[in-house]
């Protein structure tokens, strides 16, 4: 008797971008398993290689700073000639940012929405036309945060392009919806990555057990949150759509 997988993936394309380090790479071994073609794209090259040694042999790994669109889009252009037309994408890139308002500019507001918001949209404008989306099935997923759910100190630049997550989510679900194109968001609570590392400088050395002590499941790890992101590609999920899990160990249930 063959198994039933409800969330296998043989035959799909999926897009992930974020995928040389944390939640984007254990998305894409876990893709892998679920036996997926994939597209790999992040800036950071050595990353990408080490995640495709664990994927299958011709992944395609496009090494591309996602602030560049036009960039993005002769790489997504190659990589489905290459691979074939797209069934999804994962938005899981993302940088953290540590300021109080005081100390904010309108460079870095700009810039964080560049990496973690803005690509969001022109990941989903280009995927959705014709020329690169698959005919079959289409689904889109978004990473936000809790912190677009609950408000925090200095994180106003991080929380502002997590929030907007959520709505780009709801109103493309709404716009994509005659297309049968699926939108929906996943928003994690506190994983260990090398994100956290990028901060952990900000505070002091019992931040640690106050993170862990709000999570009521304790932290949780980027394959808890490639697990959801999986749920959301596949046809498990056929009638979901602008819906946000917040996966995060009851933060949010508080
Ligand atoms: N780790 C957490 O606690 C947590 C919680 C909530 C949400 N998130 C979100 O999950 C996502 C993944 O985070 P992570 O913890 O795995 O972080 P990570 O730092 O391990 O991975 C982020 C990836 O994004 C890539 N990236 C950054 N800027 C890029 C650019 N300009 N172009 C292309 N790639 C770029 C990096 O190279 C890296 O591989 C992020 O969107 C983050 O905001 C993380």
């Amino acid at each position: 008797m063959t198994l039933y997988n409800p969330m296998d993936l043989t035959g799909k394309t999926i897009v992930i971008t974020g995928a040389a380090s944390g939640i984007g790479k254990a998305t894409a071994i876990l893709l892998s398993k679920l036996n997926a073609n994939l597209i790999l794209l992040d800036i950071n090259e050595k990353g990408l290689n080490d995640t495709k040694s664990q994927c299958k042999p011709d992944d395609f790994i496009g090494t591309v700073d996602l602030t560049d669109e036009s960039a993005v889009e002769t790489i997504l252009k190659e990589a489905v000639s290459i691979r074939g037309k797209v069934n999804g994408f994962a938005h899981i890139a993302g940088i953290p940012s540590i300021a109080p308002i005081k100390a904010i500019t309108k460079k870095e507001a700009q810039r964080i929405l560049e990496i973690n918001t803005l690509p969001a949209l022109y990941l989903a404008k280009i995927l959705s036309n014709k020329k690169y989306k698959a005919e079959e099935s289409c689904s889109f997923v978004l990473i936000s945060s809790v912190y677009a759910n609950v408000g925090s100190s200095a994180n106003v630049l991080y929380t502002m392009s997590k929030a907007a997550i959520q709505g780009i989510t709801k109103s493309l679900a709404i716009e994509f919806a005659p297309k049968k194109i699926r939108v929906n968001c996943v928003a994690p609570g506190f994983i260990k990555t090398q994100m956290g590392e990028k901060i952990n400088h900000f505070f002091d050395s019992e931040h640690d057990t106050l993170i862990e002590s709000m999570h009521p499941l304790g932290l949780g790890t980027p394959e808890d949150i490639a697990n959801s992101i999986a749920f959301l590609l596949s046809d498990a999920s056929k009638w979901t759509t602008g819906a946000i899990f917040n996966i995060d160990g009851g933060f949010c249930a508080q």
